[in-house]
């Protein structure tokens, strides 16, 4: 098949396309290179398989020439600010990278007969409902920051393309996907402020916000089995929680970058509260029955994804 990755220059989307091209697709990638970088992609710019193109999705012309000329069978779509701290500062960016690239990709779909559409949603659009069991069937989505409330968006979307134009959608919830190739978050952040000052440690909040941290590795599989599942199914769109079935506290994350780091005695400095900043969801339960009975399970547990994921990040040096 012929594919586009939308962000494929990304933490995600660079990972995906790897394992696309491993499995003999052409795959087609659009990145504006805001949060991306072609460093993720070096490995695989040789490729005949595989073309690379620079340009802002939310650009109709741009868009409308890549569909026309790649003739493109499938689209992945995981273009979006994937950074809450920094839209929660700014919600423009949320409306443009996004809430508008969905749009936009779903607009050429339509107009160029592409049918089926992956989409990389996210545990956000469920908000913050403490104690209670969220599925699919949770039907109060009420996000509470601005990213989740555009992942909704797009979600909505695409049930509507997909209704008016036959299309195929599968979209994924994640929670916290790390690994190879991340660029922002909590353990990026611990590890600057480390580097600054090995002996004490701001942690936002209590340290007790426990989300699950699902392996990229894992995450990519999971799309990879279900990419075409949709076929005997009757739903337009389907949706799966996808995740792991332990999570990691906040402060377990500072244990375990602390051993990695071979640092010993360092002082915590909690900030208070039960949440790190204002739109983030410190915990929630996620129930993961329908991807299990589907036959997809995460292969490595929480802890692990955030130890392996320290020691790629302590190897390569990034700052
Ligand atoms: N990483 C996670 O924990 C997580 C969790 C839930 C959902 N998701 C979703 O998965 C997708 C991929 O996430 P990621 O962590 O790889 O993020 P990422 O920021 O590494 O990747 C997103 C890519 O989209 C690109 N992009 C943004 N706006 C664009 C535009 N207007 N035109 C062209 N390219 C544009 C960025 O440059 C970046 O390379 C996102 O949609 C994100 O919301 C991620």
């Amino acid at each position: 098949m012929k594919v586009l990755v939308a962000g494929g220059a990304g933490f995600i989307g660079s990972n995906l396309t790897e394992e696309l091209l491993r499995e003999g697709h052409q795959v087609v990638c659009i990145d504006n290179l805001s949060l991306g970088n072609t460093n993720n992609l070096s490995a695989l710019m040789e490729s005949p398989a595989f073309i690379f193109y620079e340009g802002d999705i939310c650009d109709k012309n741009f868009l409308a020439h890549v569909f026309e000329k790649e003739k493109l069978d499938y689209v992945f779509h995981l273009a979006a600010n994937s950074d809450i701290q920094a839209s929660a500062k700014n919600p423009d960016v949320e409306y443009r990278n996004t809430y508008t690239t969905t749009y936009q990709i779903l607009s050429c779909m339509r107009e160029y007969g592409v049918k089926k559409i992956f989409f990389a949603s996210t545990s956000a659009v469920y908000g913050d409902k403490p104690g209670e069991l969220l599925d699919e069937n949770t039907s109060r989505l009420e996000p509470v920051s601005y990213y989740g409330a555009a992942k909704l968006g797009r979600e909505a979307l695409i049930s509507a393309f997909s209704y008016m134009n036959d299309l195929k959608a599968l979209i994924f919830r994640f929670p916290n996907v790390i690994g190879p190739h991340l660029t922002h978050g909590v353990i990026f952040d611990f590890i600057k402020k480390l580097k600054s000052d090995p002996k004490n440690l701001e942690i936002l909040g209590d340290g007790n916000q426990t989300k699950p941290y699902i392996y990229v590795e894992d995450s990519v599989k999971a799309i990879l089995k279900f990419m075409d599942t949709d076929e005997e199914k009757k739903e337009n769109v389907i949706f799966y929680n996808i995740g792991v079935n332990t999570a990691t506290s906040v402060k377990r994350i500072a244990d375990i970058l602390c051993e990695e780091m071979g640092l010993a005695n360092v002082r915590y400095h909690f900030t208070g509260g039960t949440g790190g900043w204002k739109g983030d969801v410190p915990r929630f339960l996620y129930c993961l029955d329908k991807v299990h009975n589907a036959g997809w399970c995460a292969e490595n547990e929480s802890d692990e994804a955030v130890r392996k994921t320290i020691q790629i990040i302590l190897a390569s040096k990034i700052d």
